[in-house]
């Protein structure tokens, strides 16, 4: 593949195959690759007028020896399920959705960046009710799909310090969906993501929507913070998605580095007396933010704007250590495509 993978950023790619099963008759089809990249619905289908759909995203990886692997496809298998269920979409097995992946990630084998290039193949999971439902009720037929794209770092910049804001609207309600990866949490981060960048910000903080006193995450990450005496807290809610990446940290900062890691309630009140403050998700990877602003209060980290803060650093080498095949991690974290 002859791509400039240095300087490709976050943006779709066509690649040659995709996977495909549709629910129909109360059961999966049997699925399968296909190199049709488009879809022809009813103009009425659930999808478009109730926006049932909800998604995953992960990521392959070339290894420093050569080897293609996925970091840890159970949890998102996993994820999948609890979205679905929460949308009222019929589950898709999770053996299946590990099938899939492997499936896709083969045929696409070419467009997986190699290793040091900075790039990696991303990787998308989604469902979709696809038949007509004009009352607002569930869709009975579903497609679920997974492609794959090549993509650079999700901000601009790689590994420098961004600023962000602290949001005037909120992602997800008390008691919604956003502990699940439903589209509508993203749609509802929209009009919030544009404002910010137009006022010069890359993403917005989002608080508790109950009080609004607390730290949730961003539209696409979580948030990992670092005390001044090197502990990691992140924020606990439950409306929040449980990041597999921010997961994977603190247990990489308690079992393999020997930190203090808590997982509590985050006020925002409190966020000047951290040294460390950086986004954590399969795009962001961890990406380290400088500057908080709070209508016209600005907190800004001791790590400062010109790179990310020492901690965080050993938290991202370590990491993508064990993702590149560069370090050991917890047994059945890596998972080799075979091809
Ligand atoms: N929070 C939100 C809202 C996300 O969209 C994502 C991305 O998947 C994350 C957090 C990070 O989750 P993960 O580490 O599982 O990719
Ligand atoms: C991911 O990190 O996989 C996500 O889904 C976040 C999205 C904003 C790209």
């Amino acid at each position: 593949m002859n791509l400039d993978w240095a300087n490709i950023g976050f943006g779709y790619i066509k690649t040659d195959k995709r996977y495909v099963s549709t629910w129909k008759n109360g059961a999966w089809d049997e699925g399968g690759l296909t190199s049709d990249d488009q879809i022809t619905m009813s103009e009425c289908a659930c999808v478009l007028q109730y926006a049932q759909t909800c998604f995953e995203g992960l990521k392959a990886y070339t290894t420093v020896d050569g080897r293609i692997v996925t970091f840890r496809p159970d949890l998102n298998a996993k994820r999948m399920v609890d979205s679905a269920k929460r949308l009222e979409m019929p589950p898709f097995p999770e053996e299946r959705f590990l099938d899939a992946i492997e499936q896709v990630v083969r045929a696409n084998k070419d467009w997986v960046p190699p290793y040091g290039s900075g790039a990696t193949l991303y990787i998308r999971p989604y469902m979709f009710g696809i038949d007509p439902v004009i009352g607002v009720k569930p869709a009975t037929e579903y497609q679920f799909r997974t492609f794959v794209t090549p993509v650079g770092p999700y901000f601009k910049g790689g590994a420098k310090p961004i600023v962000i804001k602290v949001s005037d609207f909120d992602r997800a309600a008390p008691h919604g969906t956003g502990h699940v990866k439903a589209g509508l949490n993203y749609a509802m981060s929209l009009h919030a993501i544009v404002t910010a960048h137009e006022e010069g910000y890359a993403e917005n903080m989002y608080l508790d929507p109950g009080t609004r006193t607390k730290v949730e995450e961003t539209g696409g990450a979580n948030f990992i913070f670092i005390t001044k005496d090197g502990t990691v807290v992140t924020p606990k809610s439950d409306s929040i998605l449980p990041s597999i990446t921010r997961r994977s940290i603190c247990q990489v900062a308690e079992e393999i580095l020997g930190m203090k890691v808590e997982h509590r309630e985050v006020l925002l009140e409190e966020l000047s007396d951290f040294a460390e403050c950086g986004l954590c998700g399969t795009a962001a990877v961890i990406s380290p933010v400088g500057q908080i602003d709070d209508h016209g209060r600005s907190i800004c980290f001791p790590s400062g704007m010109d790179e990310m803060g020492p901690t965080i650093r050993r938290l991202y080498d370590t990491l993508t250590g064990i993702q590149l095949g560069l370090l050991d991690g917890p047994e059945g974290w890596v998972h080799e495509i075979t091809v």
